[in-house]
């Protein structure tokens, strides 16, 4: 954090009897996983995806009521910034939604506040923590402003924020994060939600190499140019995959699902995605109890998801551990 960090929060401290009076505004969002069809749900092809609420974004508004000026002070401890909105370039993702709400309300000041961002989610690493940090962060906005946004307008917006460094996100992680349910995703259509009859215990297991969705996506694209048959069967089988393991889904059949997540994972590699480092930790999964496993998000790094036997997750967790991974989260969806 820079000294101007220091200013500025001295500023809002200057505002105490203000905080005193005003409540803050808190919003915690979840991170997600792509259970399966990603890069293929990109094109047009179906996707299955699932909120991790175990990994939480935090976002906090602190009114500043006395500030006759629009101030808007912007802190993200996590990443070392603090800063005024008016020192931010346009592509900060407060400055881009403060100029989404006020063009969509037609006003041309807002009041002053000061909005905090934590998050449990790492960077990078595909689970989610932009959609996270976006569904967040417009949440917390229109419940400031005194908005009740639907649920499917709150996900519009975060969608627009997701396009400031994802070039051409599909749409599946601001909708899995905004509606926190697991979903059935095509492109453009409404999502489809998905409930398991049984839970299903998943553990995301970090690969601790950082990898850029933006710069994986652009290379998908760059080998579909150059081969468009082969990379456009690749996604045709992922999308065929995603139908019947919507069904597996909702049957609750976790051998099946566990059989097509390591199938998925096999058309990721074909699709130079995958890294020997996510293979590793892949073939542990399924050595040591794990129905299935695969990696997560747009690859080349990040996390792989296994789906495991309850009884297996505490013996998995350690042997992982004992193979020198560090991150490892264990949630269960229903
Ligand atoms: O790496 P993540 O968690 O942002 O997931 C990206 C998923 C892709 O299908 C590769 C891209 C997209 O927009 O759907």
């Amino acid at each position: 954090m820079g000294n101007q960090c220091i200013g500025h929060l001295l500023l809002a401290q200057d505002h105490h009897s203000d905080l005193k009076r005003m409540p803050a505004i808190v919003v915690h969002t979840a991170g997600k996983s792509i259970l399966f069809g990603e890069h293929a749900v990109v094109y047009g092809h179906p996707a299955i995806a699932v909120p991790i609420p175990d990994l939480k974004t935090t976002v906090t508004i602190f009114p500043l009521i006395r500030e006759e000026n629009e101030t808007i002070l912007y802190e993200a401890p996590d990443i070392g910034i603090c800063e005024n909105l008016s020192d931010l370039p346009k592509d900060n993702i407060l400055v881009y939604a403060v100029a989404l709400f006020k063009n969509a309300l037609d006003i041309q000041k807002i009041p002053s506040f000061r909005l905090k961002i934590r998050s449990q989610i790492p960077l990078a690493s595909g689970l989610g923590s932009s959609a996270s940090v976006s569904v967040a962060v417009v949440r917390a906005l229109s419940q400031f402003l005194g908005l009740k946004l639907p649920i499917s307008k709150i996900n519009e917006f975060a969608f627009e924020l997701e396009k400031l460094h994802h070039g051409n996100p599909s749409g599946i992680d601001n909708t899995v994060v905004s509606y926190e349910k697991a979903l059935y995703f095509i492109r453009g259509l409404e999502p489809e939600f998905l409930q398991s009859p049984v839970p299903m215990h998943l553990l995301l297991i970090n690969s601790g190499i950082p990898s850029l969705t933006a710069q994986v996506v652009a290379a998908v694209r760059q080998n579909r140019e150059k081969n468009p048959d082969m990379v456009n069967a690749l996604f045709k089988e992922t999308g065929d995959l995603v139908s019947i393991a919507k069904t597996a889904f909702l049957d609750g059949n976790i051998v099946e699902l566990g059989n097509l997540m390591v199938t998925n994972h096999h058309l990721l590699q074909q699709l130079n995605v995958s890294l020997p480092e996510l293979d590793v930790l892949v073939d542990i999964a399924l050595k040591n109890g794990a129905y299935g496993a695969k990696l997560c998000g747009a690859g080349r790094g990040g996390n792989v998801i296994a789906l495991v036997k309850e009884e297996n997750v505490h013996s998995l967790r350690q042997i992982l551990e004992s193979h020198g991974i560090q991150e490892i989260v264990h949630t269960v969806i229903q």
